[in-house]
């Protein structure tokens, strides 16, 4: 007689199993497409009603996934969307893809988590795997995830398969998408990650699988905080060169030219998305736990986090220069999404930068040809066209998008205060770097 783990195997192999997908978001719908055009039955699980309903109806609303591309799956049958959990009685695989925000108190919220695995846990059932892919701190999937599904009375590693795989995406990001990052997989058991390893194998172009779930969730945490203490370095280097009147922007181009042991990190208006400002603060919530306080994370957050106070201060001080006080003064932000290219607006620090100019009194209107509206203290600014920038005391460049015409934007304006160094090659007196 067939093991459970062989009949898996064997679903997984033939594209037989049924997959599943809860949370379609930037993570989940790329994946939920991925499998389908595999060739495997997907079913994907949202709390939004209007996310599966939009899903059903073809229509994307990730940037990543054209609806060109999800159309056709739909109506072939390999991807549909519901919100309701029963579903997972159906199916033989689910990853979790919802999101892992942080509290006020920068305490890891695992409320999505946990009520996803309740919902999974009231229909779950033998054969099953689970690949929980949130970013989270070392120890969520066999200290949180594997206690609610052991309550089945089942058994890991023999009647179900546990891993965590974190997720690498990084939208917008034309040559990396989902198929062709490689997929790092850890489980409760070997079996669990040989399961796991199956599983990526058959949609994505390279697995990595490593020892353990721990293992796993650390390699995400360390790739992020990684990034995060080095655009924290840079920017401490943005202030430095700042004071002493040296362009820090040509620095890191020199630099840059070293062909080994350094990589390029380039400062900026603040930290933003669901990544990078937050991941960190899951591994010192942990550290903490066990005694350790995580030093490196917590001075890079402090300085990420000035750096819209500087980029306000700039644009003061860019304004007093030109003989005009901040106060009273139209000021123009190009690009309010957390960077170039997306809608996301997760966590950018344009909010900041536009929250801190208001309140030293200046009248702020911005422009992204990827952002309608934006909402701040109960207030919702509407975008304005490109040529607003015409009327502005001063123009600062939030978000370097590829569609805005920069040398249009020097010419037509007073004074261009520019976070990103997009102005890169144009000469003129009335731009004023970070
Ligand atoms: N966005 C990225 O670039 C990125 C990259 C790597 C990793 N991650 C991680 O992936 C995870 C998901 O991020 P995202 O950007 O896709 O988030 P998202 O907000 O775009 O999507 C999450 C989805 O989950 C749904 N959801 C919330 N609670 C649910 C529940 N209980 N059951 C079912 N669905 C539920 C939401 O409606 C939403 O559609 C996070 O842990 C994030 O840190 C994100």
């Amino acid at each position: 007689m067939l093991s459970t783990a062989e009949i898996l195997e064997e679903k997984i192999r033939t594209r037989g199993a049924r997959v599943g997908v809860v949370g379609l978001g930037y993570v989940g719908l790329p994946l939920a497409v991925e499998f389908a055009k595999a060739g495997f039955s997907v079913t994907g699980i949202d709390v939004s009603q209007e996310k599966a309903r939009r899903v059903n109806a073809g229509d994307s609303y990730v940037g990543d996934v054209p609806s060109a591309t999800l159309g056709p799956l739909v109506e072939s049958g390999k991807l549909r969307a519901t919100a309701d959990f029963s579903a997972v009685l159906e199916l033989d695989t689910i990853n979790i893809c919802v999101p892992t925000p942080l509290r006020k108190t920068k305490d890891p919220d695992m409320s999505y988590i946990v009520s996803a695995c309740q919902e999974i846990a009231r229909h779950f059932h033998a054969g099953m795997l689970i690949i929980l892919e949130s970013t989270t701190y070392p120890g969520t999937t066999d200290e949180l995830v594997l206690p609610m599904l052991l309550k089945s009375g089942l058994e890991v590693g023999r009647d179900f398969f546990l891993c965590f795989s974190p997720e690498r995406v990084d939208p917008g990001n034309p040559k990396f998408q989902t198929a062709n990052i490689p997929k790092v997989v850890g489980g409760c058991t070997p079996a669990c990650t040989e399961m796991g390893r199956l599983f990526y194998s058959q949609a994505l172009e390279r697995v990595v699988p490593v020892s353990s779930t721990q293992v796993a969730e650390m390699v995400k945490l360390l790739e992020n905080t990684f990034r995060m203490i080095n655009i924290g370095l840079v920017n401490e280097m943005a202030l430095a060169c700042d004071l002493m009147g040296i362009d820090v922007w040509e620095v890191i181009d020199a630099a840059a030219t070293k062909p080994f042991g350094f990589m390029p990190f380039y400062p900026g208006p603040g930290l933003g998305g669901h990544c990078i400002p937050i991941d960190p603060f899951y591994l010192s919530w942990k550290t903490r736990q066990a005694g350790m306080e995580a030093r490196f994370i917590e001075l890079a957050g402090y300085i990420n986090g000035q750096m819209p106070q500087f980029v306000a201060d700039k644009v003061q001080n860019a304004l007093n220069d030109a003989g005009k006080p901040v106060k009273g003064s139209r000021i123009h932000v190009m690009g309010v999404a957390y960077k170039r290219d997306i809608e996301d607006m997760r966590e950018s620090p344009a909010l900041d930068v536009i929250l801190l100019l208001r309140q030293r009194g200046a009248l702020v209107t911005y422009s992204d040809p990827y952002v309608p509206t934006v909402r701040l203290d109960g207030l919702t600014l509407a975008a304005c066209p490109e040529e607003a920038a015409i009327d502005a005391d001063c123009v600062v460049i939030v978000t370097d998008h590829a569609a805005f015409d920069y040398r249009a934007l020097v010419d037509r304006s007073r004074l261009v205060v520019d976070t990103r160094n997009a102005l890169k090659g144009i000469i003129s007196d009335k731009i004023v770097q970070l």
